[in-house]
């Protein structure tokens, strides 16, 4: 990189190297007082990494010097900024806090945004109330979301997430296009009680249309087809293919291609989340969203989260060479918060061809991973502990938890501080040999062990810790990490908001489906022709 902030980081790096996270906090008293924010019910705390306050300052002026201010301007006024689809990405204008006017191609998008949150929410209204009857006359009970990708994951967590605030609608989410999936499904569903929510931007998704079909196949057998129209409603940009499908047009909760599958949960993909913890919670979601693109668009980059933690990651991306990031939420609502956010950071920012359509020579985006803590301390942070690797970690935690009366939620937290607090702090020689003393180990059994109990620590950690989930803070933590996507790829220069990596497999499955019935399957690799003819004993 060019950048005059760049250079001047690299030399911070040279300088700094060796430092451990536990001398920044011996030479400066204040550390956590200057590395820390606090916003709305948001705390956090960035002090246990490895950077003093210049490479703070370093990366906000990177940021500046890479036009982020500019950015954020188009991001927010709609411009184009998803070029090779020629898009707007306005996820930000369905939770603007105060609606006003976005123009695209000519257009204000905004009446028509507020006129399908209505849709949504009399349809919620009349599902949860039960005055929307199945075709026998019955409540809905059931409510199944077909999608996959940004269809799915952002709602499937969403809903799960905010389980506290659910009513008695049951909600299942389906995805894969493995058909044992489907059929696990149909064992346990009622089509006199069922709604069917299928979700596709695009309608011609093969996962998301083969398991609505088979769903479609399976309904007809018990219901007249004239029954499609009170259980099957679809979100999509494709009205035509979901006509096609059956579907009544008062049904079809329309979705621009402004809004990006990964950010789409705040749109009419969010129909699942709504129908589950009604239009209110929906609507507080919503807020808390908004609210953290109001602090993302007018803090000063020094205390704006986004910008901040977008930054923290950079550091350890193309300076320390760090290869992944692991999200731990010590909240079991939250245990799918990782493969979210895999999608969400990991589609966004997987590129290596920068805006001007050059292969990089940097680093681009971080591969993330996690699950919720405590599970994960029993899974995978032996590694995070005393692997061999770097792996920079969020820990997010709730101070107050929503069951009240029982004494887990101290337990919890102990273990919440104590996990960065090992990370960072490890355990030396000395505190070991003196702990096998105590235990009564001889010197000679005490040498055997040490270097297997001694934690080298130094393992940096950001903590959000957030008062409650609920779900306006919900809407704030997703929203902090879309926008911290955002600032990536204006650092490394490249196009956030486009997938083409997804599509090379998706055509070559379509080649190699339509050869299963072909003799003459020599045009394939050796390999592949090889799994190809093994499919073939066993494909009845
Ligand atoms: O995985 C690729 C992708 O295009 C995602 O970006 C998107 O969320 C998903 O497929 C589903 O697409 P659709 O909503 O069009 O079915």
């Amino acid at each position: 990189m060019s950048l005059k902030s760049w250079k001047l980081l690299e030399s911070n790096f040279q300088k700094n190297a060796q430092k451990k996270i536990t001398d920044y906090f011996s030479e400066d008293a204040d550390r956590v007082k200057k590395l820390s924010l606090q916003w709305e019910s948001f705390y956090v705390d960035y002090s246990k990494n490895l950077l003093d306050q210049e490479t703070l300052d370093l990366l906000v002026a990177v940021a500046e010097e890479s036009g982020l201010n500019l950015a954020i301007k188009a991001y927010f006024e709609g411009k184009k900024i998803n070029e090779t689809e020629d898009r707007a990405v306005l996820h930000t204008a369905l939770r603007q806090l105060k609606p006003s006017s976005i123009m695209v191609d000519g257009e204000d998008i905004t009446p028509k945004i507020e006129e399908v949150k209505k849709q949504m929410y009399d349809f919620a209204d009349r599902v949860i109330s039960g005055n929307w009857k199945g075709h026998t006359g019955k409540a809905i009970k059931h409510v199944v979301n077909i999608g996959i990708g940004g269809s799915d994951l952002g709602p499937a967590m969403v809903t799960e997430a905010l389980e506290f605030y659910s009513n008695q609608l049951r909600l299942t989410f389906i995805s894969n296009v493995e058909g044992d999936h489907v059929e696990e499904l149909i064992k346990k569903i009622d089509p006199e009680t069922t709604l069917f929510i299928i979700v596709s931007k695009s309608f011609t998704t093969q996962e998301t249309i083969s398991n609505a079909n088979t769903i479609r196949k399976w309904f007809l057998n018990y219901s007249p087809s004239s029954a499609i129209r009170q259980h099957f409603v679809a979100v999509s940009n494709n009205l035509e293919k979901v006509t096609e499908f059956g579907i009544a047009a008062k049904n079809i909760f329309p979705i621009n291609d402004w809004v990006g599958g990964r950010f789409s949960l705040w749109s009419s993909a969010g129909l699942s989340i709504c129908l589950s913890i009604g239009p209110k919670n929906y609507e507080d979601l919503l807020l808390g969203s908004g609210k953290m693109d109001e602090h993302f668009r007018t803090a000063d980059f020094k205390e704006n989260m986004p910008v901040i933690l977008a930054m923290i990651t950079v550091w350890y991306n193309n300076f320390w060479e760090v290869e992944t990031e692991a999200i731990i939420p010590y909240s079991q609502y939250l245990r799918n918060l990782p493969a979210y956010l895999q999608q969400a950071i990991m589609e966004s920012n997987g590129k290596g061809v920068d805006q001007n359509g050059k292969p990089v020579d940097y680093q681009t985006g971080n591969i993330i991973w996690g699950a919720s803590g405590t599970n994960a301390q029993h899974a995978f942070f032996q590694l995070m502990h005393q692997g061999t690797k770097m792996i920079p970690a969020d820990f997010i935690g709730f101070a107050k938890p929503l069951h009240q009366g029982n004494d887990h939620h101290d337990k919890l937290v102990s273990n919440f501080f104590a996990q960065t607090q090992a990370l960072m702090q490890g355990k030396n020689a000395e505190t070991v040999r003196e702990e096998l003393t105590q235990q009564g180990k001889s010197p000679q059994e005490i040498e055997v062990l040490l270097p297997f109990k001694v934690f080298e620590g130094n393992r940096p950690t950001n903590t959000l810790f957030i008062e409650q989930l609920t779900p306006a803070n919900l809407g704030s933590l997703i929203a902090l990490y879309e926008h911290r996507i955002f600032v990536q790829g204006i650092i490394w220069n490249i196009y956030s908001y486009d997938q083409w990596g997804v599509e090379l497999g998706k055509q070559l499955a379509n080649n190699i489906l339509q050869d299963f019935d072909k003799k003459q399957i020599d045009h394939h690799d050796p390999s592949t022709q090889g799994l190809i003819e093994f499919y073939k004993r066993f494909r009845n």
